[in-house]
């Protein structure tokens, strides 16, 4: 149903070997796409951006750390100069750390808010001069379970707040940009099937599976089709909003 041929679709966190970015990237490709990752790991970037290449798909790769503005600022004007334009963006790069607030610094939040947070404010902010000249655009933010209901699944308040702060973020954005014909969306995932999920132990792992009435980590797939929606041309009239995708782990 979704058609993305001419469009140019710029994924961050892109470069992680079983990440969702490398899953979103694929999608989108497969819809047509010119695909542009991004990530702050060279390597796993190059290694994403070759498997596309080698199955005939259209994409290219930066590697660059969100959290400098001026990498950010060279990212977006080496698109342009390729391709002429970003009619999407995927903010999917985030990190997190578990620990609780009692024993977090305040260099813990500040390191979490400078990826979740900062980071995605840079790129959107330069995005959005670019798709503000084209009169079009689409940007959807990963959010989080966390951001809506405060952890539960992994990670501490400072992942939490981040993820929240997105939310209000992303809302406050689409008053500005849609006279532009921009849209700015969130989807809120709970626990997915990545190297995170995989990393808790079955023991860690029973109590949050026992929570998901769907008795099951969601697959990246699965978080890739709503976000195909919400950057699609059909989805004109849908902005501010945030989709759940957490096999019931949380109803709202
Ligand atoms: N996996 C889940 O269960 C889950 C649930 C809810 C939300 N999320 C969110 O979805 C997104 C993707 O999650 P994932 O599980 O695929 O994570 P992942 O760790 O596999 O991928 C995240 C990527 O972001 C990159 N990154 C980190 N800091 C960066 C920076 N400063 N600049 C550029 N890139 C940077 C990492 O290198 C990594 O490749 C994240 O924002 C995460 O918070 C994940």
């Amino acid at each position: 149903m979704f058609d993305f041929h001419g469009q140019v679709v710029l994924i961050t966190g892109a470069g992680s070997p079983r990440g969702m970015g490398r899953v979103f990237a694929r999608s989108f490709a497969e819809l047509g796409a010119k695909v542009v990752l991004c990530d702050i790991n060279k390597e796993g970037v190059d290694a994403n951006v070759k498997e596309l290449q080698d199955a005939g798909f259209e994409a290219a790769g930066y590697a660059a750390n969100l959290c400098d503005e001026t990498a950010v600022d060279n990212m977006v004007k080496s698109i342009v100069d390729l391709y002429g334009r970003i009619d999407v963006l995927i903010n999917n790069a985030g990190i997190s750390q578990k620990v609780t607030v009692a024993d977090m610094t305040l260099a813990d939040m500040q390191k979490i808010f400078s990826v979740n947070m900062f980071g995605l404010f840079l790129l959107t902010k330069a995005v959005c001069e670019v798709m503000k000249k084209q009169n079009y655009g689409r940007i959807v933010h990963l959010s989080s379970v966390s951001g809506k209901r405060g952890g539960g699944v992994f990670g501490g308040a400072h992942y939490s707040a981040s993820k929240a702060a997105v939310l209000g973020f992303s809302k406050n954005l689409a008053r500005e940009v849609s006279q532009y014909n921009i849209t700015t969306n969130c989807v809120c995932p709970g626990l997915i099937n990545t190297d995170i999920w995989k990393s808790m132990s079955p023991e860690q792992a029973k109590p949050v599976i026992d929570a998901i009435p769907m008795g099951r980590p969601g697959e990246p797939e699965e978080v890739a089709a709503p976000i195909v929606f919400l950057a699609s041309k059909e989805a004109s009239y849908i902005t501010g909003e945030e989709i759940d995708i957490n096999g019931g782990s949380h109803m709202d």
